[in-house]
């Protein structure tokens, strides 16, 4: 039974009696209700700009919260069945972070799948924690990380019996969830905290019949993209913790790297999704499942691609999240990425991403039929018109890293820029990704091995977005100077 106060949502009402106020503006931003950028005002309209406001006596401030960004907080926690919840404006980057940041200090272990979010190695570049990395497995056909095994998980505490936590993407970009609970039960007996990437992974928690949502099950914090499946506007986020984790130190990190000009676009569409989630989560993710598994057997029907489900299931697979509609399209004799692009080119269809083996299309609260019928549509054509024999192509999208020092020792370190061919062997300072899915191939600290430079060409090849160096063409990257670690 939900708490009465959930069909309120107190950032928004507080807007709604300050629109009505009309407040003389002798604070920023400058544009003064949009009155001094006419341009922007009729581009995103009054109602918008005219709650682009800053911080004030009615509304809060989000650095420290005390009156309706703490009231719409608590009843994002009791909505998620946190004990705290954070609304987090720098995306779920900036929650990642936190997490990561509030966990491990300078030296500590992070027991960690390779297969994260740059977000997550980036906070390991900022605090100087060690990763020690679990390899997940890779599915033979579909050339994708699966999650880890519990006996994974369990021989890494082992080893590491001094790390401070262990990170789970809940699910990954794809669909894949590790045995949560098996491994909070694990770090719990090990005095570690259990840290859940839950950028994928809102609908967790108010749907039926889909994995486990983290918090629910006892891990100590999650990081949830409301903006990604909960209907939110883009950047805004959670982050939640349970009753382990000192809500005023996390305050703290938070406010390390946040800004204090929090958006109120930002803040009121956390306020108003959470409560829209809250009192009808459940019919909308009942849809949107539905509405994943009618693609799901159409692209299944065409013959060529395979619109993968809970058939994967296994020891390295705890669970699938059926409302990712993800698709391997090499049996096509086309890479996922040309799938993307031949979509987009072609028919004017926008899918979240495509790798060198699959595509997934982002099913949603905002999700129409007629829609799925034009993708499926297009795939059929795709398929009928593009197919070609797959001798040739690549499917490989895991590739087990060799770490030679921390994220946060090479990236400081001396370095010097090298012909990207000339690197083999040496260390990288420096990230390469495709973007999306944004998981590096290479991260700072990673040996350069032939396997990596060849995926690097090949994908770049193929038409990946590759980001993360400083040379944005990937004619150089920049590796570790000292030939001790060569
Ligand atoms: C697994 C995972 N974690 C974290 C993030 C970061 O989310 P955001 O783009 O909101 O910063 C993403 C983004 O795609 C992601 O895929």
């Amino acid at each position: 039974m939900l708490h009465p106060d959930q069909s309120s949502a107190p950032i928004y009402e507080a807007l709604e009696q300050f629109r009505k106020a009309r407040v003389v503006p002798f604070d920023v931003p400058g544009h003064k209700r949009g009155r001094g950028n006419p341009e922007l005002t009729r581009f995103l309209g009054e109602q918008c700009v005219g709650i682009d406001v800053n911080s004030m006596k009615p509304l809060d401030n989000l650095c420290h919260p005390i009156s309706v960004i703490r009231q719409a907080e608590e009843l994002a926690a009791e909505a998620f069945g946190a004990s705290n919840a954070f609304l987090m404006v720098g995306g779920t980057t900036s929650a990642v972070q936190s997490m990561v940041l509030s966990a491990c200090k300078s030296g500590d272990k992070l027991i960690l799948p390779r297969n994260v979010h740059r977000s997550v190695i980036n906070a390991l570049v900022l605090n100087g924690a060690q990763p020690v990395y679990i390899n997940p497995e890779t599915d033979d056909r579909l050339g994708i990380s699966l999650g880890m095994r519990l006996s994974q998980v369990e021989k890494a505490v082992e080893e590491h019996p001094d790390a401070k936590a262990i990170l789970v993407n809940n699910p990954t970009y794809y669909g894949i969830c590790s045995d949560l609970q098996g491994i909070i039960q694990l770090a719990h007996e090990n005095d570690m905290l259990v840290l859940a990437d839950e950028a994928h992974g809102t609908h967790f928690y108010f749907g039926e019949g889909l994995p486990v949502a983290a918090m629910r099950v006892g891990a100590d914090m999650a990081a949830v993209s409301m903006h990604k499946s909960g209907g939110s506007l883009s950047q805004s986020s959670f982050l939640l913790t349970g009753p382990n984790v000192s809500p005023g130190y996390v305050r703290q990190v938070i406010n390390l790297t946040q800004t204090t000009s929090g958006s109120y676009l930002l803040m009121s569409s956390l306020d108003i999704s959470r409560r829209n989630l809250a009192l009808r989560g459940k019919e909308v993710f009942r849809k949107v499942v539905e509405m994943a598994e009618y693609a799901r057997s159409e692209i299944n029907a065409i013959g060529g691609y395979y619109a993968y489900s809970r058939e994967l299931i296994s020891e390295s697979v705890h669970d699938f999240d059926v409302t990712k509609l993800s698709v391997h399209t090499l049996d096509i004799g086309l890479a996922g990425i040309e799938v993307y692009d031949i979509l987009r080119d072609e028919y004017d269809i926008q899918i979240e991403f495509g790798d060198l083996g699959n595509i997934l299309a982002y099913i949603s609260i905002g999700d129409r039929q007629r829609d799925l019928e034009r993708l499926v549509a297009a795939l059929a054509e795709i398929c009928r018109t593009y197919q070609r024999d797959k001798t040739g192509l690549m499917n490989q999208e895991y590739i087990d890293p060799q770490v030679a020092v921390t994220p946060q020792q090479a990236f400081y370190a001396e370095k010097e820029s090298l012909p990207i061919r000339e690197t083999l062997g040496r260390v990288s300072s420096e990230f390469v990704m495709c973007y999306p899915p944004g998981i590096p191939i290479l991260a700072p600290g990673e040996r350069i091995t032939r396997k990596v430079l060849d995926y690097i060409e090949y994908a770049a090849e193929k038409g990946c977005s590759m980001t993360g160096p400083e040379d944005p063409e990937l004619r150089h990257l920049n590796v570790l100077k000292d030939l001790d670690y060569i």
